[in-house]
């Protein structure tokens, strides 16, 4: 998540420079070649790939003006985006850049009256523009680079709630409106196409107006038992794991958890070893040099009494599934 540096955030009144490149990127995400999977969500990443990346790939076809992401926290919404458009641009690195902009409420949301609505209109205006360098060895097909952009707007009920009702929330909630509105006549007047993606986790907060210039909405649901495993296993690669511990019962037990719950569940698990060496010692009680002795090999393995206590130490930090759910059922797209 990125932030507007104090350098650019001054005071108010004083003007972004909307066009220059440090502006750019603090909403430009740098994607890793080699982003950490995601797993499951077999049917958003199908989503993401039709409403968002094919339209993206055929400039030709009509594409929609928004695309929704909503879903309990910790589920993955903004680790998909990113590994989908990472993947995108490795797989057709020769046709397309793809360009993630990605704007959070710490980003948009300025507390100088009127700079959220001049931020987010400079965020939309470099979507349009930007453009992948062209290197002097290119081949002429990339020369001939289709450049896209994805603006991504996360925590979109946190960008209303935390302003909510009042004047500069409406203003700001209009200026989005009206981008979103506006990008598919940008589009064709032959700049970037650009496609706005939201991400929430309180869909019914975001009003009807909102909600329906996303005209895709995709649900994308706490992990089931086998991406459960997949996610455990991820976390616990290269980890001494006891004899005794039975992961097919802590993947069991853990239904209703999120991927960022799962994750964190390994982690406490994993400090269990450490926990027991440190029984009737102090950190103060070694050098620096018996410190960095400390390793996996002297502290033993993760038994099952570590894993017992952080399944029951871990408490889920996702909202109203339930509630998602009927939001899906009436909104959902199928
Ligand atoms: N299905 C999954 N596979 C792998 N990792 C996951 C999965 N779901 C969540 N995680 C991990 O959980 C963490 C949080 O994921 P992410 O930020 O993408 O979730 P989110 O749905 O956008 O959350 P929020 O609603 O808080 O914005 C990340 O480290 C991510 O790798
Ligand atoms: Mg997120």
């Amino acid at each position: 998540m990125k932030s507007v540096s104090s350098s650019s955030s001054t005071s108010a009144g004083d003007n972004y420079n909307l066009t220059s490149s440090s502006f750019i990127s603090e909403f430009l995400v740098s994607l890793k070649d080699d982003p950490p999977p995601v797993f499951g969500h077999d049917n958003a990443k199908k989503f993401l790939k039709e409403s968002v990346i094919i339209p993206l790939l055929y400039p030709s076809m009509p594409s929609w003006k928004g695309v929704l992401l909503f879903g309990p926290a910790g589920v993955g919404k903004s680790s998909l985006i990113k590994s989908i458009v990472s993947s995108v641009n490795e797989k057709y690195k020769e046709r397309i850049k793809v360009h993630l902009f990605e704007c959070s409420a710490s980003g948009i949301v300025n507390k100088y009256r009127g700079e959220s609505e001049k931020i987010l209109k400079g965020v939309f205006s470099a979507a349009r523009s930007i453009k992948a360098p062209v290197s002097p060895s290119s081949t002429p097909a990339s020369a001939d680079l289709l450049n896209v952009s994805i603006i991504f707007i996360d925590e979109l009920d946190s960008i209303f709630s935390s302003t909510a009702h009042d004047e500069s929330s409406s203003r700001l909630r209009v200026e989005l409106l009206k981008h979103i509105d506006g990008v598919e006549s940008v589009s064709a007047a032959g700049n970037n196409r650009v496609i706005v993606v939201g991400a929430t986790n309180r869909p019914w907060d975001l009003g009807d107006a909102l909600v329906r210039r996303f005209e895709k909405r995709c649900y994308i649901a706490l992990p089931e038992e086998e991406d459960r495993r997949a996610i455990v296993d991820y976390h616990l690669a290269g980890v001494r794991i006891g004899g005794d511990v039975d992961r097919e019962d802590v993947v069991r037990r853990t239904a209703g958890l999120s991927g960022a719950d799962l994750k964190v569940l390994c982690r406490e698990a994993c400090m269990g070893p450490l926990r027991r060496f440190l029984v009737g010692v102090s950190p103060k009680d070694f050098t620096k040099a018996d410190l960095a002795e400390i390793t996996p090999e002297v502290l033993g393995m993760v038994e099952r009494e570590d894993f017992e206590r952080a399944v029951m130490n871990t408490r889920r930090t996702v909202g109203d599934v339930k509630r998602l759910e009927t939001f899906d059922a009436d909104f959902g797209s199928r």
